[in-house]
């Protein structure tokens, strides 16, 4: 609308200005003509009048001057006439326009005594009149008196007005027309043919498209359409011989990197690029205190795992948009290319209002699905209300996958508890795209399953998968016995999979894991320079330092391992003023109680350990509690000699991996609970009850007494199983494995 106004505007406006001055003309013209007339028309009657009015004054005839001015009473348009004697002085006048002459009138003596007319307009009353007088004369040429006839031009104005009335609507019937005619041109010449052309890009991005039917416009702007045709096409045939040549390459290469994946997705997925859904978005636009904007990556294992995966296969990232300045830096489509400085994917961000916040991700995923899934004695709570939040966002978010899905086929690839109900909301309405979904947290048995009063819904939705991917194969194990237990349904125990309502969901075990080569293999100086200066900030040197990096949340065993230092000192004073223990802590769903409690639980009792200890400049606690980048914490890795993590319950935690890469020396032990995913992979870190604090303080005092050739064994071992099952082997795995069943299917 605004781009047709500031079209239109300046024609309009031209068009009303012309026919403006056209209508001033035209008045103008029309006024001069009327008052030409009045003035003939005075001019006729008046001499007419002057015959009788020369024998009136003559013979002083006073009755028949009053029969020649009431003559003049019945005529229209307000005519009247007066006649003076030679003195100026009125003789009679015509009753309708008594006391024309209130005051006298300097043009009637000029009249007598020039015996010239006089003529003009002036103002009676209300009227406007016209005044036109001339002498009298005897047959000598002798003044005798003057004759004056009075005329009403309030018809003049009258007419003036229709004629401007009838201006005025002919300008607005142009304005339309001219408005109308312009509107039919612009959608003809304009915006047509961009209907068109977009609704072809469309089809295009969709895959809808065969390229051979060109669009068909005529002049410059078909020549536009056609170049970006060409562009378009040329970008579908790089895409397919880009993606026959990765098939044929794929087989080659044995360590899983960045390029292997590339190629894999090129040769398995094609043009159908991934899109990932996923609760938390892996860019996030916040305001600091100051109001600044920052991009900042936000903890958590998925943003970890999933951002190189992307950046190695391009698509789309679907996310809510949880970010307070989020709304500056998206598109109209409510997209934008990320990473901002170095765009390799789309992150698309999805709005969810704060009642849906509150209800599908407080309420029903975190403090109903998190508790249940995690063995750490926190009750869940399902509240219905909650529960219909969280099947309003899941069908938000499949509208967004919808409209983001190619024509044929595609690969959406969901992640976590958030989103159970997605699979099979989307496969409802596409079932040839193809699902898979990763759970990135424990599955409970089935018992404990069973306490979710949605449990039905929830397996159903999962269903929906082709391949549903855990951590571990015991989390699957749970699974598979919960549908079983649960659903009606076919369990085929050789396959791993579930028949269902004619649908088969392949249940696998696939460890997550990092890009290994970003902890600090890249730029190794760099990091050690920076791990220099933290020692020094943190009064580090010569210190034993332990690191621990968690999403403060309750599942994570913090207490536990401030608990476990206090034996720790407690039973070896001699590392008193020794050792420090740098905790950073990213706050996380703060907004829920239990979080809030376990952040008061956990101050107070960094608080009381180092007081109990604390000596001098010495505490053995450092507790950084805000939201650091990953840039600031490999530096903290690199100088730590041993790395805790100690979670009562925990599907994988990528932290215990980023530890062991970022190690490049070799000379750091990792403490690991054995109730995480990844002490599965790692036999060779010194495993731990975090629930004992005996042992979990022995677990400590071996890790730092270890033996520098002990460390450097184990450290070898785990980084070798790092580099053998990084992520890009992880994302490999099951995007072979799904593109495999296809293929059998
Ligand atoms: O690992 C489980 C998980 O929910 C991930 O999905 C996420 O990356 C992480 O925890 C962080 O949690 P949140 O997104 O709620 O801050």
């Amino acid at each position: 609308m605004k781009r047709f106004l500031l079209l239109t505007l300046p024609v309009l406006i031209i068009v009303a200005a012309g026919f403006m001055i056209f209508g001033l003309i035209q008045a103008g013209f029309e006024e001069d003509k009327m008052m030409d007339d009045l003035y003939r028309k005075a001019s006729a009657v008046a001499e007419s009048a002057e015959v009788s009015a020369a024998l009136i004054l003559t013979n002083n005839n006073l009755k028949a001057a009053n029969n020649l001015v009431e003559s003049f009473q019945k005529r229209e348009r307000m005519q009247g006439c007066i006649l003076y004697d030679k003195k100026g002085k009125v003789i009679a006048e015509t009753k309708r326009i008594k006391g024309w002459q209130g005051s006298e009138r300097k043009y009637i003596k000029d009249v007598i005594t020039t015996g010239e007319l006089s003529k003009g307009i002036e103002k009676f009353n209300e009227y406007t009149v016209y005044r036109y007088a001339i002498p009298v004369k005897n047959d000598n040429g002798r003044v005798l008196g003057a004759v004056e006839l009075v005329y009403d031009t309030s018809y003049v104005f009258s007419q003036l007005t229709t004629l401007w009335k009838r201006i005025g609507i002919f300008s607005i019937l142009l304005v339309v027309f001219t408005m109308l005619a312009l509107l039919l041109l612009q959608r003809q010449i304009f915006i047509l043919p961009v209907l068109r052309l977009t609704d072809w890009f469309k089809k295009f991005q969709k895959g809808e498209i065969n390229t051979n039917i060109p669009i068909k416009e005529q002049d410059e702007f078909g020549r536009l359409i056609s170049e970006v045709e060409q562009v378009a096409l040329s970008l579908r045939v790089a895409r397919r011989s880009v993606s026959e040549d990765a098939t044929r390459r794929v087989e080659r290469t044995e360590l899983w990197t960045e390029a292997r994946l590339k190629t894999l997705i090129h040769a398995r997925v094609g043009d159908n690029a991934m899109i990932i859904v996923s609760n938390r978005e892996p860019y996030m636009h916040v305001r600091d205190e100051e109001g600044k904007v920052r991009c900042i990556t936000p903890a958590g294992g998925v943003v970890t795992a999933l951002d190189p995966i992307m950046k190695a296969s391009g698509g789309t990232w679907i996310a809510h948009g949880s970010g307070d300045a989020d709304k500056l830096f998206v598109n109209s489509k409510d997209k934008l290319g990320v990473p901002v400085e170095d765009p390799r994917y789309i992150l698309k961000r999805v709005w969810l209002t704060k009642q849906e916040e509150e209800g599908y991700y407080y309420g029903f995923s975190n403090e109903g699905l998190w508790p249940l899934c995690h063995m750490t004695h926190t009750r869940p709570e399902f509240k219905q209300a909650d529960w219909e939040m969280y099947k309003t966002v899941n069908a938000k978010f499949a509208q967004s996958v919808l409209d983001e899905l190619p024509v044929n086929g595609g690969f959406v690839f969901i992640q976590d508890y958030h989103f159970t109900l997605l699979p099979k909301m989307i496969k409802e309405k596409r079932p040839d795209v193809t699902v898979a979904m990763f759970w990135h947290i424990p599955w409970p048995n089935p018992e404990v399953f069973a306490i979710c009063p949605y449990y039905q819904d929830i397996l159903e939705g999962m269903l929906g998968c082709d391949l549903l991917g855990f951590h571990v194969q015991y989390h699957c194990n749970n699974f598979l016995d919960t549908v079983n237990r649960l659903l009606e349904s076919r369990i085929n125990t050789e396959t791993f999979s579930i028949v269902r309502a004619g649908m088969e969901t392949f249940v696998k075990p696939f460890p997550i894991s990092i890009e290994d080569d970003n902890y600090g293999a890249k730029e190794s100086a760099r990091y050690a320079s920076a791990g220099e200066k933290m020692k020094n900030e943190y009064g580090l040197q010569d210190k034993i330092i332990g690191i621990g990096v968690d999403r403060i949340d309750y599942t994570k065993g913090l207490v536990e391992r401030m608990l476990a230092i206090e034996a720790l000192l407690d039973k070896n004073p001699q590392y008193r003023g020794k050792l420090v223990f740098v905790q950073i802590g990213a706050p996380s769903r703060t907004h829920i109680k239990s979080y809030h409690d376990l952040n008061s639980a956990l101050d107070a009792e960094v608080e009381r350990i180092n007081w109990k200890f604390g000596d001098g400049d010495w505490k053995p606690v450092i507790y950084l509690k805000r939201h650091f980048s990953q840039e600031e914490i490999i530096p903290f890795y690199m100088i730590a000699d041993f790395c805790v993590v100690s979670s009562l319950h925990d599907g994988m935690n990528l932290v215990a991996k980023e530890y062991v890469a970022s190690k490049e020396k070799l000379d750091g032990v990792l403490v690991l609970s054995t109730f995480t995913g990844a002490a599965r992979e790692f036999g060779d870190a010194v495993l731990i009850n975090p629930y004992s604090t005996v042992e979990f303080a022995q677990a400590l005092e071996k890790a730092i007494t270890m033996d520098p050739v002990e460390k450097r064994r184990r450290m070898e071992n785990m980084r070798a199983t790092i580099k053998n099952n990084n992520v890009y082997k992880w994302a490999g795995d099951i995007i072979s494995q799904i593109t495999g069943l296809k293929k059998q299917a």
